[in-house]
This record gives structure tokens, C-alpha cells and sequence, in this order.
């Protein structure tokens, strides 16, 4: 089931999850390309977002199949509002359409539904539809499906900062008493672990303020494939290649 044809070194080869190798625990997905496949298919923009949100699904289904045991979505950034209203609007009505129609789905298959990211500027039915989707699915045990929604990892470090230096305070320690630890049990993924494997789609090789803390030791795949047209496969060939890679962190 977990096996395809895969390019290596320009040949195809056949490509196989390895039983032995570990996959990843935690995956991170930038979910990039949506407005240019719309685009190369003289749609609107928004078209490429409703149809990455069935991608979304997919991806879901089969990530919790495979035993992944956290997966990261990156579906707003903070900058993201710097677009035309009508995309934000829509952007901030989709995660509304995905929950009614997928949580049922959620919870049959035991996925827990979390969010990530500031809340507070997010409109009024997004915000519900998310809150709903996590009382929902609080009390499932698979797969954790991690939004990062109106996030940005540049604020997260200055809030987890500030949350840090304050609880330092009140313990009565100095500043140079700080740890990872501290700064670490206040950024949003408390209790998520960082990421294995981060995937950025569409030929983008950067990461747009995501997970800039986290991501110190991670492995990065890069794929030219539009989110919306990212299939089973795709993610499959990037969980093969993960086994392939050497971690050492530092060490030997
Ligand atoms: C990713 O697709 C989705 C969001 C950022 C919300 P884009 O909308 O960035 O698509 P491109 O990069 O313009 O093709
Ligand atoms: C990053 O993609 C944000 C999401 C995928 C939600 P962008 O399309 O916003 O990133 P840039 O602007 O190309 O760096
Ligand atoms: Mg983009």
C-alpha cells in the first residue's frame, strides 16, 4: 500500500517505506501554491484555496493511516492579511466550511483538531467554527491535526519571551537564569514536539516565518507540485526520503 515509483538522481526507481527506518513523528506542511495553480487554470485565486482544502482532507486521511502522530498545516500567516479583502474573507470562511463537513470524518477516524496562532484578531464565525472543531475532536487519540491559523513565529517568540521573563519574575530568578526550557514550554507547540519533516510545496525555498524555533533540527523537503495538485504519492515520496536521510544533530 505505502509503495511507489519514485525519481531519484533523474531515473525512476521503485520506492517503498522501509518497516525498519522510523518515519516521521511530527510533519509540518507549508501549503504553498494555491493562487498560481488557479491561476495556470485562469480561475480565481480562491478556487486554488478551496480545492487545497480538499487536499487538506486527503492528506489528513492518509497521514493518520500511515501513524503519523502530529501534523502541522500552515494555512494563514501572519502577513497573509496584507491580501485583498475578498481572499482574506474567504480565507477566514474556509476553515468554517472545512469543519462542518470534515469533523464528523475527524472523529470517526480518532483526529484531534488543534490550532495554533493569535485568536484574537481572527472574525468572529472563524474563531467559533475552530473552537468548535477542538471541543469536538478533545477527546480523540490519533492523529493531532495542527493549524497554524493567523500564525507567525516571529510573534510567537516575542510573546513566549515575554511569558518566560515574567514567570521568571514572579519565581524571583534573574534574567540570566533563563533556559530553553522556559522559552520552549511557552511557544505554541507545547506538548507537540517539533517537526521530523517539513514540506514546503510549489518551489518556494523559504520558510515565511514558520516554526523558525522548532525547525532547528528538522529535515527540509522541497517540492515543486501546487498544494492542490500535492497527492497521496507526494507525500509518500517525501516520507521515503525521509528514511533516507542521516540525523546526527550535531553529533557523529
Ligand atoms: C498558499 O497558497 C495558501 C495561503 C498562503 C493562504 P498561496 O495563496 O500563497 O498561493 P501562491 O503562492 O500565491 O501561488
Ligand atoms: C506562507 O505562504 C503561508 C502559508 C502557506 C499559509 P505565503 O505564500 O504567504 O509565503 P510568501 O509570501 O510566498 O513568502
Ligand atoms: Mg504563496
Amino acid at each position: 500500500m505505502f509503495k511507489k515509483l519514485f525519481r531519484q538522481n533523474e531515473n525512476f526507481i521503485d520506492g517503498e517505506l522501509s518497516p525498519e527506518l522510523p518515519l516521521p513523528k511530527h510533519v509540518a506542511i507549508i501549503m504553498d501554491g494555491n493562487g498560481r495553480w488557479a491561476k495556470k487554470r485562469f480561475l480565481p485565486r480562491i478556487a486554488g484555496h478551496k480545492e487545497g482544502m480538499n487536499v487538506v482532507k486527503k492528506i489528513t486521511r492518509y497521514a493518520n493511516e500511515m501513524g503519523i502522530e502530529v501534523l502541522t498545516l500552515y494555512a494563514f500567516s501572519t502577513e497573509n492579511w496584507k491580501r485583498p479583502t475578498d481572499e482574506v474573507d474567504f480565507l477566514m470562511k474556509l476553515p468554517v466550511e472545512f469543519f462542518d463537513t470534515f469533523v464528523p470524518e475527524l472523529i470517526q477516524e480518532n483526529v484531534k483538531v488543534n490550532v495554533m496562532g493569535y485568536r484574537d484578531n481572527l472574525p468572529l464565525h472563524t474563531l467559533r467554527a475552530v473552537e468548535k472543531a477542538i471541543e469536538d475532536t478533545k477527546h480523540c487519540t490519533g492523529l493531532v491535526l495542527n493549524f497554524a491559523l493567523n500564525y507567525g513565529s516571529r510573534a510567537e517568540i516575542v510573546t513566549a519571551m515575554k511569558e518566560a521573563i515574567c514567570e521568571l519574575e514572579n519565581a524571583g530568578k534573574k534574567a540570566d537564569e533563563i533556559t530553553e526550557t522556559d522559552i520552549e514550554k511557552h511557544l505554541m507547540t507545547n506538548g507537540l514536539g517539533d517537526p521530523d519533516l517539513l514540506i514546503r510545496t510549489s518551489g518556494e525555498l523559504r520558510l515565511s516565518n514558520f516554526m523558525l524555533w522548532q525547525l532547528a533540527y528538522s529535515e527540509f523537503y522541497f517540492t515543486d507540485v501546487h498544494w492542490p495538485d500535492f497527492t497521496e504519492e507526494d507525500f509518500l515520496e517525501a516520507m521515503i526520503d525521509y528514511q533516507n536521510r542521516s540525523r546526527r544533530f550535531g553529533g557523529l
